[in-house]
C-alpha cells in the first residue's frame, strides 16, 4: 500500500515558502538546484501563503505559485501543496473581527502570530471554501500536486464565541437527547449541578464552570470534532475538483485533539517529529519510536509520512544543540523503520527574518551545498533512493499497547492519586511499558480501546483509568479466546462520563485478572516500597495497589509498609487466556524482566542497549532495520542463517557504528 498512487517511492524533501523570496529569484533558481543535489523529489508548498495568495480580500495572484509548481515538476520535484488556513492575512480580522477566537473572558483576540482561527466562524469558513476552491480549481489536475497539505497543525486551543458555545450545546443535545439523560450520565446531583435547560450548561472556564469533569471531558470531545468538521469542509472543494489527490494534516504530539478521530478524516496519517536528540539518553529515542508508533496505529493498513522533522538543531527546544555525526540519518530511517514513507524537513530554506529565523534547514542563510547539514540530508536522500523497495510495506505485530486521547483528559483532570504529576504519572508508566518493550525488541503497535483487537495475541493496558464498557467486553472476549492481557494499577476505574465503576454489581475485568482493587496508596515523591519477584528484590513508587485476589495467583508481593505481603503482580486464567495485573509502579527493570519472562516469543532479537529492531514487513521478505542509538559502537549477534544486508555494514568484529542503522532483507 502506497500513500499515494502517483509517487510511488519515499518521499523526501519538506516545507518550502518560496513566498517569502518572490523578489530573490536568484534565490529560486538556487532552491531547485539544491533540492535535485539532496535527492528532494516532493515540497510541500503555500502552508502560510494566504496574504501572498490574496492579498487584500478577492484579489487574487496565483501567478508566482503557477511558476513555483510548474518549475519544480519540470525539475522532477512534486508538490505537497497546502490550504493556507493555518495562517490568516491580516486584512481578514480587521473586517471580520469573527475570525480569531475569543477568550474565556470574552475578548475576542487581536491579529497576530498563527493557528488562532475560530473553527465555527462563518466568515472563516466562507473565506476558507473561496481560496481552497480557487486552489482546487486551478491545481489539482496538475501533474506536479500529489497531494493536499490541509492547513498546519491543527490544534484544541479554545474559542469561547457564541457559536462555538451553541455549537457545544447542539452537539450535547445529539448526544444525549435530553437534559435528564444528560445530568444522569455526568452525576449531576452533585453540587446542586441538575441543568433544567440546555441554554443552563457553557462550556468549562476559569471564570465559571472548572470542576465538572464528565463536562469538560466532553468539550475537549466536541473540540475535536468540531475540526474535524472543519477538515472536512476544508476537503470538500479539493475532492470536489480531483478525488484523486490525498489529503493529509501534518499532526503532533499531544495538542488536546484526538487523532483517532482526526484521522478517519483524512486519507494519509502525518505528524511532525521533532526528538530531543540534545538530552543524550535513550528517552528521546523511545518516545519517538512511541510516537510514530501511535500515528502508524491510526491508520493500520498504510504507511505514514514524517511531514516534518529538523535537519539540525529547533529553535524553541531547551537546547539548540547540534546533532552529532549520524544522528540525522538515524533519526530519519527510525521513522522509516516504524513505518513512514516519507522524511520530511521543516524546512527546505531558512527563513531571512523573523522568528524561525535559527531553525534548522536544508540550506542554510550562507546558501551552500557545502555545509555538514546539506551533506547528511543529501545522505539521506540517496539512501531512500537505495532502499525504495522497502517502500509501501508495513510493520505488522501482535502485541499491542492501548492509548487512548479521552483516557489521558480523563487522568489529567481528575482529582486524586498524584496530583503533584500533571498527567498522574500516565506518560511516564506509557513510556516505561513501550520502553521495556522497545528494549526487547519485541515489535508493538500502538492502538484505541475503541479500535479492533483481532490479530493480536497480547495486549496491554497501561493506566487505562477509562475503560469503555465495550472495550471490557472486548477485553473479555479476548482472553476468554486466549489471549494475553495486561493492566496496570489505575486501570478501569471509571466509565467513558469519568463514573467510577460500582465494584459490587460490576468491577470492570475482574473475572480477567481474577481481583478486586481495593484501595490506592500515592507515594510522595520521596517514599518508596519494594517488590520481589523471581528471587530478586525492586523498587516500586508512585503508587502501590492494594488488591484482593478472587482467582488470581500472585507472582511478587509488596515487602513494606503495613500492606507487606499483599500482591503486587497477579496473574490469572481465565478462559483459554490469561490475565495479568501489575499493582505498582515497578522499576523499569523489574518490567523489562517481567515482559523477557512473557514475551519471549516477540522479541525479534536480543541486541545490546540502546540497540533497537523493527521489522516492516514486504510481500516475499522481511525488511530488519538494526538501529544503534548508542554514541559508541555496539556488537550484533544476527540470528538469521540467510540474509542480505540492504543498507550499512558490521565490521570486521560484527559490530554496529555509532548512530549506525543497518537493514537485512530477510526472505520468508
Ligand atoms: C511546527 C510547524 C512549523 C514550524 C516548526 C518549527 O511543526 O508546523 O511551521 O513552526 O514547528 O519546529
Ligand atoms: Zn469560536
Amino acid at each position: 500500500m502506497n500513500i499515494s498512487e502517483k509517487l510511488k517511492v519515499f518521499w523526501h524533501g519538506g516545507d518550502y515558502n518560496p513566498d517569502q523570496w518572490l523578489d530573490r529569484p536568484d534565490i529560486l533558481e538556487d532552491d531547485i538546484k539544491f533540492a535535485k543535489a539532496a535527492g528532494c523529489n516532493a515540497l510541500s508548498v503555500g502552508i502560510f501563503a494566504w496574504s501572498a495568495l490574496e492579498p487584500r480580500e478577492g484579489e487574487f495572484h496565483f501567478e508566482w505559485l503557477d511558476s513555483i509548481i510548474d518549475n519544480l515538476y519540470k525539475n522532477g520535484i512534486y508538490t505537497v501543496l497546502a490550504t493556507p488556513t493555518g495562517a490568516m492575512p491580516p486584512w481578514m480580522p480587521k473586517k471580520y473581527p469573527e475570525v480569531t477566537r475569543t477568550n474565556y473572558d470574552g475578548f475576542q483576540k487581536l491579529y497576530g502570530v498563527r493557528h488562532n482561527n475560530c473553527f465555527s466562524s462563518p466568515v472563516y469558513r466562507e473565506k476558507t471554501r473561496i481560496i481552497n476552491t480557487k486552489l482546487a480549481e486551478r491545481y489539482a489536475k496538475h501533474p506536479g500536486v500529489v497531494m493536499w497539505h490541509l492547513s498546519n497543525e491543527y490544534n484544541g486551543g479554545d474559542c469561547h464565541c457564541k457559536y462555538c458555545s451553541d455549537g457545544f450545546r447542539n452537539w450535547l443535545k445529539q448526544k444525549y437527547g435530553t437534559v435528564k439523560n444528560l445530568n444522569a450520565a455526568y452525576g449531576n446531583a452533585f453540587w446542586s449541578h441538575l441543568y433544567s435547560e440546555w441554554e443552563e450548561i457553557s462550556p468549562p472556564n476559569p471564570l465559571g464552570e472548572t470542576l465538572s469533569l464528565p463536562l469538560e471531558l466532553d468539550w475537549r470531545r466536541y473540540k475535536s470534532q468540531l475540526v474535524t468538521d472543519f477538515i472536512d469542509w476544508e476537503t470538500a472543494p479539493l475532492k470536489a475538483a480531483n478525488p484523486d489527490i490525498p489529503t493529509t494534516a501534518n499532526l503532533m504530539r499531544y495538542t488536546g485533539l484526538d487523532y483517532h478521530e482526526i484521522s478517519k478524516h483524512i486519507d494519509v496519517v502525518s505528524w511532525d517529529n521533532y526528538p530531543e536528540w540534545y538530552r543524550g539518553d535513550m528517552h528521546p529515542a523511545i518516545s519517538t519510536a512511541f510516537w510514530h508508533t501511535m500515528f502508524k496505529g491510526c491508520k493500520k493498513d498504510k504507511p505514514f509520512m514524517m511531514m516534518e522533522s529538523s535537519p539540525s538543531a529547533t529553535n524553541w527546544q531547551a537546547t539548540a544543540k547540534l546533532r552529532r555525526p549520524g544522528q540525522h540519518k538515524l533519526s530519519s530511517l527510525q521513522a522509516v523503520a516504524h513505518g513512514s514513507d516519507t522524511v520530511q524537513y521543516f524546512q527546505f530554506r531558512k527563513s531571512r527574518g523573523q522568528s524561525e529565523k535559527f531553525h534548522g534547514a536544508v540550506i542554510g542563510h550562507d546558501n551552500s551545498c557545502e555545509t555538514r547539514v546539506f551533506k547528511d540530508v543529501a545522505e539521506v536522500g540517496q539512501t531512500l533512493k537505495d532502499i525504495k523497495e522497502i517502500c509501501g510495506s508495513l510493520p505488522r505485530h501482535k502485541v499491542a499497547i492501548l492509548h487512548d486521547f479521552d483516557n489521558i483528559w480523563a487522568i489529567e483532570n481528575t482529582k486524586g492519586f498524584k496530583n503533584t504529576l500533571p498527567d498522574k504519572g500516565y506518560e511516564n508508566c506509557l513510556l516505561k511499558h513501550f520502553g521495556a518493550l522497545w528494549e526487547l525488541n519485541v515489535g508493538t503497535d500502538v492502538i484505541s480501546q475503541n479500535d479492533s483487537f483481532d490479530g493480536y495475541e497480547v495486549i496491554i493496558a497501561p493506566m487505562m483509568y477509562m475503560l469503555k464498557t465495550d472495550a471490557i467486553n472486548k477485553i473479555e472476549e479476548f482472553v476468554k479466546n486466549g489471549g494475553v492481557f495486561i493492566a496496570t494499577y489505575i486501570t478501569g476505574l471509571v466509565d467513558e462520563n469519568d463514573k467510577c465503576y460500582i465494584h459490587d454489581s460490576y468491577f470492570p475485568l475482574r473475572d480477567v485478572l481474577g481481583i478486586v482493587s481495593e484501595e490506592i496508596d500515592s507515594l510522595c515523591d520521596d517514599d518508596k516500597n519494594s517488590v520481589t519477584f523471581g528471587g530478586i528484590t525492586y523498587e516500586c513508587r508512585n503508587y502501590c495497589d492494594l488488591v484482593n485476589i478472587t482467582t488470581a495467583k500472585p507472582l511478587a508481593v509488596y515487602n513494606n509498609d503495613f500492606y507487606a505481603g499483599k500482591p503486587a503482580l497477579c496473574k490469572n486464567k481465565f478462559g483459554a487466556g490469561t490475565g495479568y495485573y501489575i499493582a505498582s509502579d515497578i522499576d523499569s527493570d523489574m518490567l523489562t524482566d517481567f515482559y523477557a519472562g512473557i514475551l519471549s516469543d516477540y522479541r525479534i532479537m536480543e541486541t545490546a542497549d540502546g540497540v533497537n529492531v523493527q521489522i516492516r514487513c514486504g510481500e516475499s521478505c522481511d525488511y530488519v532495520f538494526i538501529m544503534n542509538f548508542n554514541a559508541g559502537k555496539r556488537f550484533v549477534t544476527v540470528p538469521y542463517e540467510k540474509y542480505e544486508i540492504l543498507h550499512g555494514s558490521f565490521d570486521s568484529e560484527n559490530r554496529i557504528n555509532p548512530y549506525g542503522t543497518v537493514i537485512l532483507k530477510v526472505n520468508k
